[in-house]
């Protein structure tokens, strides 16, 4: 028996709402098997017959440009067929709950809800409500996680490093606010990266942070010495609800990674975006643009990563 909302009573994935509890084991086969789907993605025809016949929707209550999109690919490429609910057209505008939304998609055959909400515990509450066969995937809720964003985020750092287990990785910024931080320390933590680092002012680290294992910065020029891996985050804005910074320039003076913080860095040292960005606030373009930049080969990773996940959960 287990205590895992998201894993059945085998101890397998019953739905991915968080990295948070998941063993090493679930998150290496999750890579793993994204590795088997990227010889797929580089085929002429990118296309396996794992999931035909389900039926996947997107609920996106929020805004979003890669996760929505890599999912939508990610399904056809498995042969599901993909249905993206236009939220401002529903009928949640009439005052329809969460809930009997996703009860009337039910009953129109689901078998996967893809679930992003400004609410944090949104896919916790969904999970809980649907019946066992239908499998629930958080694509980002509220402050809380985004654990498809740090399973590529891994998959992209085992590309380039190879291992985990020899490395210094520094996630940057608004650690405060961020879903992706959170992922991600949870992630790193499990993987066995030995030196898990954050960099940001006061004002935007969480209180208590080193409880969840990582070492506590301020300063940009000691924290980024010989790191291996730099996890930069978006600034944002939308969920601060005081000004928790001066100015913006102020900021991207003190935290912003420029080509000259990044030297204080490993040499062969790697930039990760979730993006979006705000170049010229978090990053400046010639870093975002430069040659450790691998922001968007982690977007396209993003596909196998998600394309793992969902033939996993429905055991294809
Ligand atoms: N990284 C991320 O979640 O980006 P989107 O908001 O565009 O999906």
């Amino acid at each position: 028996m287990n205590n895992n909302p998201q894993l059945n009573k085998h101890g397998e994935l019953q739905h991915l709402l968080t990295t948070e509890g998941l063993p090493s084991s679930i998150l290496l086969n999750i890579l793993d098997t994204a590795e088997s789907f990227v010889g797929v993605t580089e085929r002429d025809i990118k296309k396996v017959p794992l999931l035909r016949g389900k039926s996947i929707f997107n609920l996106f209550f929020e805004p979003s440009t890669r996760t929505r999109t890599t999912f939508e690919i990610a399904a056809k490429r498995l042969s599901a067929d993909v249905v993206n609910l236009n939220i401002a057209a529903s009928s949640q505008s009439k005052g329809e709950t969460l809930l009997d939304t996703v009860d009337n998609l039910s009953a129109m055959h689901a078998d996967m809800f893809i679930v992003r909400h400004s609410q944090s515990g949104a896919a916790h509450l969904i999970a809980r409500h649907v019946r066992p066969e239908i499998h629930v995937i958080n694509a980002g809720d509220g402050r809380h996680a985004h654990p498809t964003q740090a399973l590529l985020d891994m998959f992209t750092i085992r590309h380039y490093k190879r291992d985990f287990n020899n490395l210094r990785v520094a996630i940057v910024g608004d650690i405060l606010h961020s879903r992706v931080a959170r992922s991600q320390i949870h992630a790193l933590t499990t993987l066995g990266v030995p030196e898990v680092r954050v960099i940001a002012p006061k004002t935007l680290l969480p209180n208590k942070v080193e409880r969840l294992g990582v070492h506590v910065y301020h300063d940009m020029e000691q924290g980024l010495k010989d790191v291996d891996v730099l996890l930069m985050l978006r600034l944002q804005n939308e969920r601060m609800l005081g000004s928790s910074l001066p100015s913006s320039e102020e900021y991207f003076k003190y935290y912003g990674l420029t080509q000259e913080k990044l030297s204080l860095a490993r040499q062969d040292a790697i930039v990760l975006h979730p993006g979006p960005m705000n170049r010229g606030i978090e990053i400046d373009s010639a870093v975002a643009d430069g040659k450790q930049s691998v922001i968007l080969p982690q977007v396209t990773f993003g596909i196998a990563v998600r394309m793992a996940v969902m033939s996993i959960l429905t055991g294809n």
